[in-house]
């Protein structure tokens, strides 16, 4: 693992420790609407023993809020940064996830095996090439007619969350965040067969719902 990676980890591991709270501050009531909004647009036939990934999955909210609406499912969060994956641990009393420690780039799984790959409010936070094998890697994980839903902040209006969300981008580097932000649905477009995009209702945040096969 490269030193850039090993800094981001340390990074992580440190903000994992006041991540919730700044959460709150930053999104107030919006947080829960998020989190709702992604669990219900998951398109799921079988409600049984439903398989889901979280790919950076921080303090597990969103990974969590998916067993509350399917009790039995398989599910998974996954991130590089094992401060994230303590406070998760914390939160889940019952046992209802499992936790993994790995990068984005290249996910410990085999082939199209989820029903469901999440990644909530960390993509713009991926650089580069990592993004883009994050995502090739989430496309080969999850099954032929599941989901890979990504959601992101939409530019804030509000000046001062606004500039939190500039100083986020600046993560990927200043050149690649704005080419990034530019570019819109084009770089999930090169690599899914089927992506559509939707909002939440507050329009805070976006949601691009990715399909390999239509
Ligand atoms: C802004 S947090 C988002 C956490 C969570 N998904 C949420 O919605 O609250 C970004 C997360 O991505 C993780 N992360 C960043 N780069 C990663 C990588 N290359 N592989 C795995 N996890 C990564 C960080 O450790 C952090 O937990």
């Amino acid at each position: 693992m490269s030193k850039i990676r090993t800094g981001r980890q340390i990074f992580y591991n440190i903000f994992s420790y006041f991540y919730d709270f700044f959460i709150k501050i930053h999104s107030g009531h919006h947080r829960d609407e998020t989190r709702t909004f992604l669990v219900d647009s998951a398109r799921i036939d079988n409600t049984t023993q439903i398989r889901v990934l979280d790919i950076c999955c921080g303090t597990g909210s969103v990974i969590l809020s998916f067993t509350t609406k399917y009790v039995d499912a398989l599910a998974i969060g996954y991130d590089f940064s094992v401060g994230m994956l303590h406070k998760a641990k914390e939160k889940d009393a019952a046992n209802k996830i499992i936790l993994v420690n790995g990068d984005a780039a290249c996910l410990s799984f085999v082939d199209d095996c989820f029903d469901i790959v999440c990644c909530s409010h960390a993509l713009y936070e991926l650089k580069g090439q990592v993004r883009t094998d994050a995502l090739l890697e989430m496309k080969r994980v999850v099954k032929p007619e599941g989901q890979v839903l990504i959601m992101e902040h939409e530019v804030p209006r509000n000046s001062i969350v606004k500039t939190m969300f500039y100083i986020r981008m600046l993560m990927m580097g200043p050149t690649d965040s704005h080419e990034f932000l530019k570019q819109g649905l084009s770089p999930f477009k090169k690599i899914f067969t089927d992506v559509s995009l939707s909002h939440t209702p507050s329009g805070k945040s976006k949601l691009i719902i990715c399909r390999k096969k239509i």
